[in-house]
C-alpha cells in the first residue's frame, strides 16, 4: 500500500514559499499501526518476494508504503538503486519517507540527519555532521530489492533473499503485457482463496463478457507440483476461469488464463498473473499483469483493444471480487461456520499448504497463537 506522498505541485509551492501542503497533508492520511505482532500469519508469509510497484512507483523522492504490517520507505540512491527500509528515523521517530534525498543518501525532514544506502547514519548536522553519534546510529531494518522487467521487488524477511527468479512471461518478450494494480481493503489470505476458487466466476461474474459463460455445475480436481498446486474444472477447459496454478515457493504468484470473445482481436487466451502484497490485516495490494502471446498486427490489435474497451470489463470484474471481499471483512468473521461443498476443494488444500509454513513462521517470531 502506497501512503500519501507529497505530489510534485505540493512541492513546488512549498518552494515557491506558499507553504507547505506536505504538512497538511501528513496530519490525517497515516494508517494506524497494525494491531498484529510482526510475524502473525494474517500480516503475510515473510521470507519472501514481494511485487511492490512498477518502477515508476519512485522516482526522485522517498515514498511511504506499507508491507506485512510494516510502514517502511522506498527510495533511490546515488546509483538510482531502490533502496527498502523502515520508515522511522533513529533519532526521534519521525518519518523518513516524509524527507529528502539529497547527494544520494536519505535524508529526514526533522533534523537533516542523513543515511546512505545501508541504513548508516552518515551527517548529524546539530554536531557538525560526521560524529560519533552518526557513526553508531543505523536505520535498523533495511530489506533486500531487485528491479527487474519493470518491476520493484523486494525480499520482506529475516533470512538471506533466494535468488529472484520471475515466471517466463515476465521476461519472454513473445509476451505483450499490461500491469494492472489494485488495492482491497481484505486480508490477503481471503483474496489468495478467492483466487483458487475457480467455481466463483460463473457466479460472481455471471454477468461479464469474459467470465460470464459456462456450465455451473462442476466438481474440481487440485494435482499437487513441485511449487504448489494446481487447479482444474472435471468437465470443463478454456471455457471460462478453469484452471489455475498456485506457486507457493520464494516468489507467490498464480497463474490462469480467461479465453476472450472475438471482440477482443485475434489470438490465444489471455493470461493473468496475481501476486499479493499483504499491507496489513485489512489490506493487500494486488498485481494482477495480463498477458497476451500474440506479435506483429495481432499484438497491434490487441493493445489498442486492451486500452480502448477491455481494460475497462476487466476492472469492472475484478471490483465484483473486490466487493465480495471487502464485504467479508476479517478471516476470522468469514470462516465463523462457514459450511464447505467439493468446489472448496482448493481453498481447503491452500490452507493445509500454508499450515505447515505459518507454524513455522510463528515459532520463528515467538507467537503463541
Ligand atoms: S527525527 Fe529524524 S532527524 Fe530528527
Ligand atoms: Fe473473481
Amino acid at each position: 500500500m502506497r501512503i500519501g506522498r507529497p505530489t510534485l505541485a505540493s512541492r513546488a509551492s512549498q518552494y515557491l514559499g506558499v507553504g507547505s501542503v506536505r504538512e497538511s497533508k501528513q496530519s490525517s492520511a497515516w494508517p494506524q499501526p497494525s494491531d498484529l505482532p510482526k510475524g502473525h500469519p494474517h500480516l503475510g508469509v515473510r521470507d519472501r518476494w514481494y511485487l511492490i510497484g512498477t518502477s515508476d512507483l519512485v522516482g526522485t523522492d522517498p515514498v511511504a508504503f506499507r508491507a506485512l504490517g510494516e510502514d517502511l520507505v522506498l527510495w533511490r540512491d546515488t546509483d538510482r538503486t531502490v533502496q527498502l527500509m523502515v520508515d522511522r528515523c533513529p533519532h526521534r521517530g519521525a518519518r523518513l519517507s516524509l524527507g529528502d534525498v539529497v547527494e544520494g543518501e536519505l535524508q529526514c525532514w526533522y533534523h537533516h540527519w542523513r543515511f546512505d544506502a545501508t541504513g548508516q547514519c552518515t551527517s548529524v548536522p546539530s554536531q557538525g555532521g560526521r560524529c560519533g553519534l552518526a557513526d553508531s546510529t543505523q536505520i535498523p531494518v533495511t530489506y533486500p530489492v531487485e528491479e527487474a522487467a519493470g518491476y520493484i521487488w523486494a525480499w520482506i524477511g529475516e533470512s538471506g533473499p533466494s535468488a529472484l527468479e520471475l515466471p517466463a512471461e515476465m521476461t519472454d518478450e513473445s509476451w505483450s503485457t499490461f500491469p494492472e494494480t489494485v488495492h482491497w481493503q481484505a486480508n490477503w489470505m481471503l483474496a489468495l482463496e478467492n483466487l483458487v476458487d475457480i467455481m466463483h466466476a460463473p457466479f460472481l461474474h455471471a454477468r461479464s463478457i469474459t467470465l460470464g459463460g459456462g456450465a455451473t455445475e462442476d466438481r474440481v480436481a487440485v494435482t499437487d507440483t513441485d511449487q504448489g498446486f494446481e487447479v482444474h474444472r472435471k468437465n470443463q477447459a478454456g471455457v471460462n476461469f478453469d484452471w489455475v496454478e498456485v506457486v507457493l515457493d520464494t516468489l507467490p504468484y498464480v497463474r490462469l488464463d480467461i479465453p476472450l470473445p472475438p471482440s477482443a482481436g485475434p489470438g490465444p487466451p489471455l493470461r493473468i498473473l496475481g501476486f499479493l502484497t499483504p499491507s496489513d490485516n485489512d489490506r493487500t495490494v494486488v498485481h494482477f499483469p495480463r498477458f497476451r502471446r500474440v506479435s506483429g498486427r495481432e499484438r497491434m490489435i490487441w493493445r489498442s483493444l486492451y486500452r480502448a474497451r477491455l481494460r475497462g470489463t476487466h476492472m469492472h470484474v475484478l471490483n465484483q471480487d473486490k466487493m465480495m471481499l471487502e464485504g467479508m471483512r476479517t478471516v476470522e468473521e468469514a470462516r465463523a461456520d462457514e459450511r464447505l461443498a467439493q468446489a472448496d476443494r482448493p481453498v481447503i488444500h491452500l490452507r493445509r499448504a500454508l499450515d505447515p509454513v505459518f507454524e513455522r513462521q510463528r515459532k520463528e517470531h515467538g507467537l503463541t497463537e
